[in-house]
């Protein structure tokens, strides 16, 4: 009887899941009670200036107004998680470290944090917070929480449930700052033959919270790295290291090639986790689509940053952030925001302006960048 039971419902599962998807169906879908985000300055929502305890200066948070009124994101205005979250309806992620709040943390918590990498930080590191570390908080987190909650039901108001644990959203966003690092004392061929290492970390991670208790994963792959002002300032000097759209090829080659690892181990998921649905985002079309064709769009720079200094073609000072001051040669110079943060698609030279990030928002929304993978629809 049970065995038939089981038949069934494996058949019932089997039909639900290799059924078309419905016209105009939603890639991210407010059914999560909840969203748990892990990642770097691309979904950090104020988590490194939280931990380290700092504040970014102005122009950064000045195209949208917080609350609470410091946006601690590296960018002008909101990120692509912010519109995600809009999208279906929700408050933006509060920051794990983030103990000022009039959020609750009920509907997720985030714990991206600016300048982390999936390896293990080190002392050259940005940010303490590695991928594990990240995983690692995650696990204090719900085991505080449902303790919390065991004691009393009325924590529930401000705090995920079991079933929310269990239920929600569990989404990424990490790997371009461990190769960004890598390219800093590793050749091309160095940095290729580490991705495998990385991605193995990276896979720890989703084993580990898969031992928790999370079945629904939401993976973005990484950007064109190589068309970061950033890169193009320090290893593009030599114009033979850029391509036809100004940005350093071997960059964007480990970016590739990273992705391509990525969605292999994507796609091999649903066999060591059954019962696990995964979809993977393509941000890295988008975001080429974006730089290429910038100007179809409506941006009238690709790689020229809005918020720095040294004007065209990069407008970009290594030693000088946005919002800060520096000297040179004798005079003082201010990486200040330029007059329409919506004509460009960098905002500093490493992260995107929120129009860009609109933009791609936008694109994922649609579900046409987006791969799913689950046990019964491999
Ligand atoms: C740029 O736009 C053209 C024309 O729509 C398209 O064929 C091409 O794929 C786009 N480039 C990228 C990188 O998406
Ligand atoms: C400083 O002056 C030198 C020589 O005139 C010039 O080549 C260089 O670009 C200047 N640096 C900046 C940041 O303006």
């Amino acid at each position: 009887m049970e065995k038939l039971f089981h038949t069934l419902l494996t058949l019932l599962l089997f039909a639900i899941h290799t059924l078309p998807p419905l016209a105009g169906s939603f890639p991210i879908s407010p059914n999560f009670p909840a969203v748990f985000n892990f990642g770097d300055s691309n979904s950090d929502t104020g988590e490194l200036t939280s931990g380290l305890g700092f504040r970014l200066r102005p122009p950064n948070g000045q195209t949208y107004v917080f609350k609470p009124p410091s946006s601690g994101r590296f960018c002008n205005g909101r990120l692509i998680v912010d519109f995600l979250m809009e999208a279906i309806g929700r408050p933006y992620l509060r920051p794990y470290l983030d103990s000022i709040s009039p959020q609750s943390y009920r509907r997720g918590c985030n714990f991206a944090a600016a300048g982390s990498t999936i390896q293990k930080a080190n002392a050259a590191s940005i940010s303490p917070f590695g991928f594990g570390v990240q995983v690692s908080q995650f696990i204090t987190f719900k085991y505080k929480v449902l303790q919390l909650i065991q004691q009393d039901e009325e924590f529930e108001r401000y705090l995920p449930s079991e079933y929310y644990f269990k239920n929600g959203l569990y989404m990424f966003d990490i790997g371009q700052n461990d190769l960004a690092g890598a390219f800093y004392n590793k050749n091309l061929d160095q940095v290729l033959a580490l991705i495998p290492t990385i991605l193995d970390i990276f896979q720890d991670g989703i084993k580990r919270l898969y031992a928790e208790g999370a079945r629904n994963f939401w993976i973005h792959n990484t950007g064109p790295l190589g068309c970061l002002a950033q890169v193009v300032s320090l290893f593009g000097r030599d114009k033979s290291k850029l391509d036809e759209f100004g940005c350093v090829s071997d960059h964007n080659q480990a970016a590739k090639l990273f992705n391509f690892q990525l969605r292999d181990l994507f796609r091999k998921l649903p066999e060591q986790y059954p019962d696990s649905r995964l979809t993977y985002v393509d941000i890295f079309s988008i975001k080429s689509d974006l730089i290429i064709n910038h100007s179809s769009y409506g941006f009238d720079h690709s790689i020229m940053v809005c918020c720095g200094t040294g004007g065209p073609p990069l407008n970009y000072n290594n030693q000088v952030s946005c919002g800060s001051t520096g000297k040179a040669n004798g005079t003082t110079i201010i990486a200040k925001a330029c007059s329409d943060s919506s004509k460009y698609v960098s905002w500093d030279g490493i992260h995107y302006t929120e129009a860009a990030n609109w933009f791609v928002a936008r694109h994922i929304l649609t579900g046409k960048y987006s791969e799913t993978a689950s046990f019964w629809n491999p």
